[in-house]
C-alpha cells in the first residue's frame, strides 16, 4: 500500500481569534492537500489548536472563565472559521482531545523508560509569550525578540529531556539531507543554533503547583508536560499514534508547514524527540516568512493587530487566497497591503483570467450558439498547457505556491495572446474560414479547461465555476495523468455567465 501525502499546519494558540497569519498557513496547507488529491493521491491534512500552557490559563483568567470552557469556545471559533472558508482538514485536532492526552503520555513515558529524561534544578529566563526558556543571546535589549517584553527569571526543579545528546546526530542529518528543511536558509539557521552553543537540554515539565493546566506527566503527578513537548506530538496523534496500525505508513510522507518564528521547536526539539523515541524523522519541514503590516509582524500579541483576514468580506475569500499564495516568496517576509491585493485582483484575476474566460466563452456563444466546436489538430496552446502543468508540479514539489501560480498564469497569458494573434473575430467574418475558427476556439477552450483544473487547488470555487461554464463538474477535474488535451467533447453546451471578477477601485 502506498503512503498517503500527509501535510500539517502548526496547531494554533486559541487565546485570540484566527487572523491572517494563522489563516495563511492553513490556506497554504489546504492548497497542497487539494493539489495532491487532484493528483489522485490519498491525502491527509491536519490542523487544530494548542490549548495547554500558561498562555491559555492566563487568557481564561483574564476573562474570568474556567480554562476548559475558554478553550472549548475558542477552539470552536477556529474550527468554524476554517469551515466557513471551506478549508478541508481531515481532522481538527485539539490538544485537550482524549486520544492526544493518551499519545503524549505514551510518548513521554517511553522516553522516560529509556532513560532520556532526568530530574534537575534549573534557573533561567522564561518568556510566557513563547512558553519557553530563552538564552541570553536570544534577547534584544533584554527583551524577547518576538514579544518585545523582558522574560522572567525562574528557578524550579523539573524534568529535562537530554536533548544535547542528539545535536551531533541532528547536524549530520541536516548536512546529508538537503531537503529536510526548506528553503535552505532555514536549515542553515538550525545548523547555526546547534553551532552557536546556546542550546542545552530541554525542560519538559512544569510543577503542578505553578501550572495545573496541562497533561500530567505519567511518571510523576506533581508535574505536567511542557506545552511544546505536548503540542508537537499532535502530528503523531493526528494519524492514530500509537494504536492505529496504519500510523507508521502515514508518518512516512509527512510534511510540516510552519512560520519561521517556530523554527527552533520544529527544527531542533521535534527531530530530537523523534530520534530519542526511535521514530523516523519527518520528510520535510517547510518554513514560510511573516506577513508584515507596515514593518511589524501581524500577530495577536502585536499592538498593530488588524483584521487583514476581514478583507475577505470586502473582496471575497478567493481573491485573498490567490493574493497570499501568489505574492509571498517562499521563506521570505511579505508586506500585506490592501493595495497589493486589489492590484492582483484587477490585473491577474479580472484582466487576465476573467477576460480569457469571458472572451472565449462569449465567442463560442456568438459564433457557435454556445456549443463546443469540432476538435481540430492541436496548435501551440497544447504545449503551453503541458509546460504550465509541469511548472505547477515543480512549484508544488518545492512547496512554492508562488512559483506554481506563476507557471499557471503563463498559460493564461499564452491563451490571451493566442486569441489576439489568431483574431477569431476576423475568421468569423469569412465562411471559408469556419474550420480555422473552430480550431482556434476549441484550442482556447481546452486551454481554459486546463487552466481551471490547475487553478482549482488554489482557488477551488473559481476553478469549479469555470469548469461548470464548460459543462464540466469540479469532480471531473484530475491531474492524475497528463493534461489530457482534447477532453472537452464537441457538442457540449457552454455558458459565458457573469464576470468572474469585476474590477474594483481602491477607495
Ligand atoms: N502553538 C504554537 C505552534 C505549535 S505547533 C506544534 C504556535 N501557535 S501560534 O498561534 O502562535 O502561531 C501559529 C503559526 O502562525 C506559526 O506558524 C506562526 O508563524 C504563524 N503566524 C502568526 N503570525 C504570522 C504572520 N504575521 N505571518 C505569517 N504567519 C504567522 O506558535
Amino acid at each position: 500500500m502506498s503512503a498517503p501525502f500527509y501535510v500539517t499546519t502548526p496547531i494554533y494558540y486559541p487565546n485570540a481569534d484566527p487572523h491572517l497569519g494563522s489563516a495563511y498557513t492553513t490556506i497554504y496547507a489546504d492548497t497542497l492537500a487539494r493539489y495532491h488529491r487532484l493528483l489522485g493521491e490519498e491525502t491527509l491534512f491536519l490542523t487544530g489548536t494548542d490549548e495547554h500552557g500558561e498562555k491559555m490559563a492566563q487568557a481564561a483568567a483574564e476573562q474570568g472563565v474556567d480554562t476548559q470552557s475558554f478553550v472549548d469556545r475558542m477552539a470552536l471559533r477556529f474550527r468554524s472559521q476554517w469551515e466557513a472558508l471551506e478549508l478541508t482538514p481531515n481532522r481538527f485536532i485539539r490538544t485537550t482531545d482524549a486520544d492526544h492526552v493518551r499519545a503524549v503520555r505514551h510518548f513521554w513515558q517511553q522516553l522516560y523508560d529509556r532513560g532520556e529524561v532526568e530530574f534537575r534544578d534549573y534557573t533561567g529566563l522564561y518568556c510566557v509569550g513563547c512558553e519557553a526558556f530563552l538564552t541570553p543571546s536570544e534577547l534584544v535589549d533584554g527583551n524577547c525578540a518576538d514579544h518585545g517584553r523582558p522574560p522572567e527569571q525562574r528557578s524550579e526543579s523539573n524534568y529535562f529531556f537530554k536533548m544535547s545528546d542528539y545535536f551531533d546526530w541532528l547536524r549530520s542529518e541536516l548536512e546529508t539531507n538537503p531537503d529536510l528543511i526548506t528553503p535552505p536558509r532555514f536549515k542553515n539557521e538550525v545548523l547555526g543554533m546547534i553551532e552557536g552553543g546556546g542550546l542545552q537540554d530541554l525542560c519538559i515539565t512544569r510543577p503542578v503547583e505553578r501550572l495545573s493546566w496541562g497533561i500530567p506527566a505519567p511518571w510523576d503527578e506533581n508535574y505536567v508536560i511542557y506545552v511544546w513537548a505536548d503540542a508537537l506530538i499532535n502530528y503523531l496523534t493526528g494519524i492514530g499514534y500509537p494504536d492505529d496500525p496504519q500510523w507508521e505508513l502515514r508518518w512516512s510522507r509527512v510534511h510540516h508547514l510552519i512560520g519561521k518564528d517556530i523554527l527552533k521547536a520544529h527544527g531542533v526539539f521535534w527531530p530530537t524527540f523523534l530520534r530519542a523515541a526511535g521514530l523516523p524523522l519527518y520528510r520535510g519541514l517547510h518554513v514560510h516568512g511573516h506577513w508584515l503590516l507596515g514593518s511589524q509582524k501581524i500577530s495577536k500579541s502585536a499592538s498593530n493587530l488588524v483584521d487583514a483576514l476581514g478583507l475577505k468580506d470586502k473582496y471575497g475569500f478567493e481573491p485573498l487566497r490567490y493574493y497570499v499564495l501568489r505574492d509571498m516568496p517562499f521563506g521570505q517576509d511579505s508586506e500585506f497591503t490592501e493595495e497589493h491585493l486589489v492590484r492582483r485582483l484587477n490585473s491577474d484575476l479580472a484582466n487576465d483570467l476573467g477576460n480569457l474566460v469571458s472572451r472565449s466563452l462569449g465567442m463560442v456563444e456568438r459564433y457557435f450558439d454556445g456549443v463546443v466546436p469540432e476538435k481540430r489538430a492541436p496548435g501551440t496552446l497544447r504545449e503551453a498547457a503541458a509546460r504550465s502543468a509541469e511548472g505547477v508540479r515543480a512549484g508544488m514539489q518545492a512547496f512554492s505556491t508562488r512559483n506554481a501560480l506563476e507557471a499557471l498564469f503563463e498559460l493564461v497569458g499564452a491563451a490571451n495572446k493566442y486569441i489576439e494573434d489568431e483574431a477569431p473575430w476576423k475568421l468569423a467574418k469569412d465562411p471559408a474560414q469556419r474550420e480555422d475558427l473552430e480550431a482556434v476556439l476549441y484550442e482556447t477552450l481546452e486551454a481554459v479547461r486546463v487552466a481551471a483544473t490547475l487553478l482549482s487547488p488554489f482557488m477551488p470555487q473559481t476553478g469549479a465555476s469555470i469548469l461548470a461554464r464548460l459543462g464540466l463538474e469540479a469532480t471531473d477535474a484530475s491531474l492524475a495523468g497528463d493534461v489530457d488535451w482534447g477532453r472537452l467533447e464537441p457538442g457540449t453546451r457552454v455558458v459565458k455567465g457573469e464576470a468572474l471578477f469585476p474590477r474594483v477601485e481602491l477607495e
